[in-house]
């Protein structure tokens, strides 16, 4: 994390900020949950979208990426990224955006997660006429209900449906549990229990029949640790956050200690006003406000602030001592959720070894990269 403020003093605010040798640190540990075995993780890019971060990843011998949207994929593609999966249904127009990704970058290999028949017939009758074959995973609800398929006996039939489509070829399911939150190590553990043991039966059920389920790609940062101590073959984790981390995940979980925070954001005292009243430019459309009011961020720096309101470009705070703060003064957040947070940004400050080394660009928070 940056120390020296100061050392941003010609940089506007508010702005975001990447803690490179933080990020790198919290790459390497992923890898280290892993057993340092990259074909084991497969980090989700949604969470900071950025180019140089996927260099990075790439450089670490991590060939598998995760995406969550068109442009995000062929934002990894662009980077050389071998092997990108998208864990988002493909509808309407993104069917022919895919094949047009795929045939646009033959150095990838693309696959995608289906949850329903009608979108497996979609998506094999679109790369019949494209003239090719995708991979793809059927994603499996384990609670969260946001997407996939129930775990339950049909999933066998979709999963065959899968496997007998013209244009596509399954292999594997995708298993996010983003639902299992739950704090305390052992409960999340049973909450996985739960449901996995359904799982491998179904892989084992498909297999004896000859269909093969080479692969499942599972989590995102609270199960991590769970998913990471399984021997499963073909399993790969799936955490995003945990690349640039922050207060959210950081502040629930012990188990999270090793990790750093990679991202930070650089806002000014803009206006002071009554008893204890000091306003900072980091308004909701430059730290996420997908978090209750108050709840949006830390300041590691300056513990004592007390949050008063929020709004599109102000944040309204009380302290102790404002005597201590000048108008123009820099102050560090941290943001409690990083990934909705790092959209909002058109680049990023980055840093390194206490040195600003570079604006790296959030590429991926476009929708359309005009592929
Ligand atoms: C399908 C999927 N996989 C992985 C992740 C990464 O999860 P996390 O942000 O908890 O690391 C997400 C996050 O939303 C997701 O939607």
């Amino acid at each position: 994390m940056i120390t020296d403020l100061k050392l941003l003093a010609e940089h506007p605010s508010p702005s975001l900020l990447f803690f490179v040798d933080e990020i790198k640190h919290n790459i390497d540990t992923c890898l280290s949950w892993v057993g340092n075995q990259p074909e084991r993780l497969r980090m989700h890019v949604k969470t900071h979208k950025c180019p140089e971060v996927v260099k990075i990843q790439l450089a670490k011998g991590l060939t598998k990426h995760k995406a969550a949207t068109i442009a995000e994929a062929e934002m990894l593609a662009m980077c050389g990224a071998p092997d990108v999966f998208i864990a988002y249904p493909m509808v309407g127009p993104n069917l022919k955006r895919l094949a047009n990704l795929i045939r646009k970058y033959a150095g990838t290999k693309f696959s995608v997660s289906v949850d329903h028949p009608e979108a497996a017939a979609m998506l094999g009758n679109t790369m019949t006429k494209e003239g090719l074959t995708l991979e793809v995973l059927l994603d499996l609800d384990m609670g969260f209900k946001r997407t996939g398929f129930p775990v339950e006996a049909a999933a066998l039939d979709l999963y065959r449906t899968l496997a007998s489509t013209k244009g596509i070829k399954a292999v594997g399911f995708q298993t996010y549990d983003g639902h299992n939150q739950l704090e305390h190590h052992a409960d999340r553990l049973a909450e996985l229990d739960r449901v996995w043991s359904q799982i491998m039966e179904m892989r084992a059920t498909l297999e004896k029949s000859g269909i093969a389920v080479p692969k499942i790609i599972s989590g995102g940062t609270p199960t991590f640790i769970l998913y990471s101590k399984l021997n499963v073959p073909g399993l790969e984790c799936s955490p995003g956050t945990l690349t640039l981390h922050d207060f959210g995940y950081g502040n629930r979980y012990t188990e999270l200690k090793p990790f750093k925070y990679g991202a930070g954001l650089l806002t000014r005292v803009i206006s002071k006003q009554g008893a204890n009243g000091i306003t900072v430019d980091l308004g909701y459309k430059a730290v996420s406000g997908d978090q209750p009011p108050g709840k949006r961020c830390i300041f590691p720096y300056n513990p004592e602030f007390e949050f008063v309101g929020h709004s599109e470009e102000h944040l309204m705070l009380k302290h102790p001592n404002p005597e201590k703060f000048n108008l123009g003064d820099s102050i560090l957040a941290v943001p409690v959720h990083i990934c909705p947070t790092s959209a909002l940004h058109r680049h990023a400050i980055a840093i390194a070894n206490n040195q600003v080394i570079g604006k790296w660009e959030i590429v991926g928070r476009d929708r359309d990269l005009g592929c």
